[in-house]
C-alpha cells in the first residue's frame, strides 16, 4: 500500500553531486545554490567553512575540534519547489573511497569544468563512478568571464577523454576578437541571454536581455563579426552535434552543457533552471528481493559512509544513510539486516544548509547521519522489518598502495585484526598475497592520507605500531574469466597477483603498459577496474 505523504515527499526530492577538480568552483557554485534557494543570505557562507578546513583532512580537523564536522557532508535546501540533497565529494587531501560512495548515494551529478582546463584528473576518476552507474550527468563549463579554451575543444574532449556524448543547452555568445563573455544563447528557448557585470557574490541573478537571435536590437548591441561567428557556431551545432534524446541523457550517454561563470552568476540561471527541472527524482533502487521503488510504503535506506573520529576520548563514528524509500519517523525501530536485529537509531541528524538539526522525517533521497557504536558496515541495509538487502557497493580501484610492516612480531593478531575491521569499514582496501607468502600484507587507498590515517588507527584503537612501506604499484584490476597463475606473475614482470578480502582474485600494476602487456598475455582473463564483487562484507566476516 502507497501513501500519498510518501509519493508526494519522493517526489519533491532531488538528491545529486558536484563532480569536479579541486579549484573549478565547486565552492562557487554550492553558495549560488544556497543563494538562490534562498537557504543563506550572504555570500561567502560556504567559503568561509572551506577555508577552515582546506588542505587538511576532516579526520585532522575533527581530531582537532573534538567534533565531528561533518557539516559539509550534505546539504538539503529548497530550490524551486524541490527539496535538493546535495553530497559533497570531498577532494584535495580528503579524497578517499568515500568520495567515490557519495556518488553511490545520489541521483544525478554536476560536472563542473573550469573552462581554460578542461577535463582534469579528480573529474575523470569521479566521472567513472556515474557512468558505472549510468546516471545524468550535467555539465557546468564554469569561469567563462575569465579566458579559456575553445567550446568546441572542450566539447571534443569530454567526447574523448570521458566517451560522452555532449548537448550543448546554452552557448556562449563570445564577442570575436577580445573574447569577451557577453552571454548565452539558449538552444531550447532560442533566445540570446546578454549579461551586465554586476558585483560579484550578489544573491540575485546578473541582469540580463534577452532577444531573439533576429532581433534588430541585438545587431546594435553585437557587433557583425561577433554576430557572425554565433550564428556559424549554431549552424555547426545543429549540423555537427547530438540531439537532445532523453534516453541517452538518462543512461548518462549524453550530457547537457551548459557555459557560465558561477562567480559573477552569468549563465547560471540558465543552468539552474534546467539542472532543476531535469534532475531526476530517486530512482527504484535494486535489492536481493528485487527493486524498491521509492514511494514503497516500507521504509528502506543503506549505508554508504562511515566516519570515525581520530580523537582517543572521542572514539565515536557517524554513519551516513541514504534513504531509499518510505518514511523514516523519529525513535522509529529499524531492521539492522545483516546483523538481523532491531535497533534505535541514535541522534539522527539532518543537515539544512549550514545548520544540523535532528531529523524528524526522512524520505527516499535523502541522507541521514546517526551515531554508529561500532554495528555499521558500509552497505548495511536498514529497514522497517523486511528482510531485503540492497547490492553491495562497488570496489572502487586503489591508486597507492603500501606494505604494512610491523613493529613488534608479537602483535601480528592484533594487526590482522585491525586492517581487516578498517578494511571491512571501507577506510583501506586490504590485499592478501599469493598462497605461500601468507603474512604479508599489502594495503591499498583511493588517497593517499588514508595511510597516515590508518597507521594513527592502528596505534589508537588496537595498540599496535607499524610502518607504511610505499609500493610503486598504481593500477588494481580485479581479474574475471581464466584467472591468471597469481603467484608468478611478480616474476613474469607484470604485476602483484593477490586476492582481496573477498576472495576475489586480483592484479596490481606499476602503470597502463604493465596492465596493457599483462592482458595481452592472458588474453582470456579480463582486467576490470570497478564493479560490485560478492560476497558481501558480512560473508567475509
Ligand atoms: P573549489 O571549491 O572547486 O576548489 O573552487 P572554489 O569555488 O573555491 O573556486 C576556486 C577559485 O576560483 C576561487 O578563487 C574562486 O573565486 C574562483 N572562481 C570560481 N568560480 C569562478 C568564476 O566563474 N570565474 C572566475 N573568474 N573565478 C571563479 P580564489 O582566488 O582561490 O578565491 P577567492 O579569493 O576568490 O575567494
Amino acid at each position: 500500500m502507497q501513501s500519498p505523504e510518501i509519493r508526494r515527499e519522493a517526489g519533491k526530492r532531488k538528491t545529486f553531486a558536484i563532480i569536479s577538480h579541486p579549484d573549478a568552483g565547486k565552492t562557487t557554485l554550492t553558495e549560488k545554490l544556497l543563494l538562490y534557494g534562498g537557504a543563506i543570505q550572504l555570500a561567502g557562507a560556504v567559503k568561509a567553512k572551506k577555508d577552515r578546513s582546506h588542505a587538511v583532512s576532516d579526520w585532522m580537523e575533527m581530531e582537532r575540534e573534538r567534533g565531528i564536522s561533518i557539516v559539509s557532508s550534505v546539504l538539503q535546501f529548497p530550490y524551486g519547489g524541490k527539496l535538493m540533497n546535495l553530497v559533497d565529494t570531498p577532494g584535495h587531501a580528503d579524497f578517499s573511497e568515500d568520495t567515490y560512495r557519495a556518488i553511490m548515494a545520489t541521483d544525478a551529478a554536476v560536472m563542473l569544468l573550469d573552462c581554460a582546463k578542461g577535463v582534469e584528473a579528480q573529474t575523470k576518476k569521479l566521472f567513472r563512478v556515474c557512468k558505472f552507474r549510468k546516471m545524468l550527468i550535467f555539465t557546468f563549463v564554469n569561469k567563462m568571464d575569465r579566458p579559456g579554451r575553445d567550446p568546441f575543444d572542450l566539447i571534443g574532449e569530454v567526447e574523448d577523454v570521458l566517451g560522452i556524448g555532449v548537448y550543448p543547452m546554452t552557448w556562449p555568445v563570445l564577442e570575436a576578437g577580445s573574447g569577451r563573455f557577453r552571454g548565452v544563447y539558449h538552444r531550447l528557448d532560442k533566445r540570446v541571454h546578454l549579461f551586465e557585470q554586476v558585483a560579484h557574490g550578489g544573491a540575485e541573478r546578473a541582469p540580463e536581455r534577452v532577444f531573439a537571435i533576429d532581433d534588430p536590437v541585438l545587431t546594435t548591441l553585437l557587433d557583425d563579426p561577433t554576430r557572425k561567428q554565433l550564428l556559424d557556431e549554431l549552424e555547426l551545432l545543429d549540423a555537427a552535434g547530438d540531439s537532445l534524446d532523453d534516453a541517452k541523457l538518462a543512461k548518462g550517454e549524453t550530457t547537457p552543457m551548459f557555459f557560465g561563470s558561477a562567480l559573477t552568476n552569468f549563465g547560471l540561471p540558465q543552468f539552474l533552471d534546467a539542472f532543476v527541472e531535469m534532475m531526476p527524482l530517486p530512482a527504484p533502487r535494486h535489492t536481493d528481493k528485487g527493486d524498491v521503488p521509492p514511494d514503497d510504503s516500507r521504509f528502506t535506506a543503506f549505508v554508504f559512509k562511515i566516519q570515525a573520529n581520530m580523537d582517543r576520548a572521542h572514539r565515536d563514528r557517524m554513519a551516513f544513510l541514504r534513504v531509499c524509500s518510505g518514511k523514516y519517523e523519529r525513535g522509529m525501530k529499524l531492521r539492522h539486516v545483516r546483523l538481523d536485529r532491531e535497533i534505535r537509531l541514535t541522534n539522527p541528524t539532518q543537515f539544512l544548509a549550514q545548520e544540523r538539526s535532528v531529523v524528524d522525517d526522512g524520505f527516499a533521497g535523502d541522507i541521514i547521519g546517526v551515531f554508529d557504536p561500532g554495528i555499521f558496515l558500509i552497505g548495511d541495509t536498514l529497514t522497517d522489518g523486511a528482510m531485503l538487502r540492497y547490492d553491495p557497493l562497488p570496489q572502487f580501484p586503489p591508486e597507492y598502495f603500501a606494505r604494512v610492516a610491523m613493529i613488534d612480531p608479537m602483535k601480528r593478531k592484533q594487526l590482522k585484526k585491525g586492517l581487516e575491521q578498517l578494511a571491512q569499514e571501507g577506510s583501506i582496501q586490504l590485499f592478501r598475497p599469493p598462497e605461500g607468502r601468507e603474512g604479508e600484507s599489502i594495503v591499498g587507498a583511493v588517497g593517499e592520507l588514508q595511510f597516515e590515517v590508518v597507521r594513527h588507527r592502528l596505534q589508537a584503537e588496537y595498540n599496535v605500531d607499524c610502518r607504511m612501506e610505499r609500493l610503486s604499484y598504481q593500477l588494481a584490476r580485479w581479474c574475471e574469466g581464466e584467472i591468471p597463475p597469481l603467484a608468478k606473475l611478480e616474476s613474469l614482470l607484470f604485476g602483484y597477483g593477490a586476492t582481496d578480502v573477498h576472495g576475489n582474485p586480483v592484479v596490481l600494476f606499476k602503470g597502463p603498459w604493465q596492465l596493457e602487456t599483462c592482458a595481452k598475455s592472458f588474453p582470456n582473463t579480463k582486467f576490470v577496474e570497478l564493479g560490485v564483487r560478492g560476497p558481501s562484507l558480512d560473508d567475509a566476516r
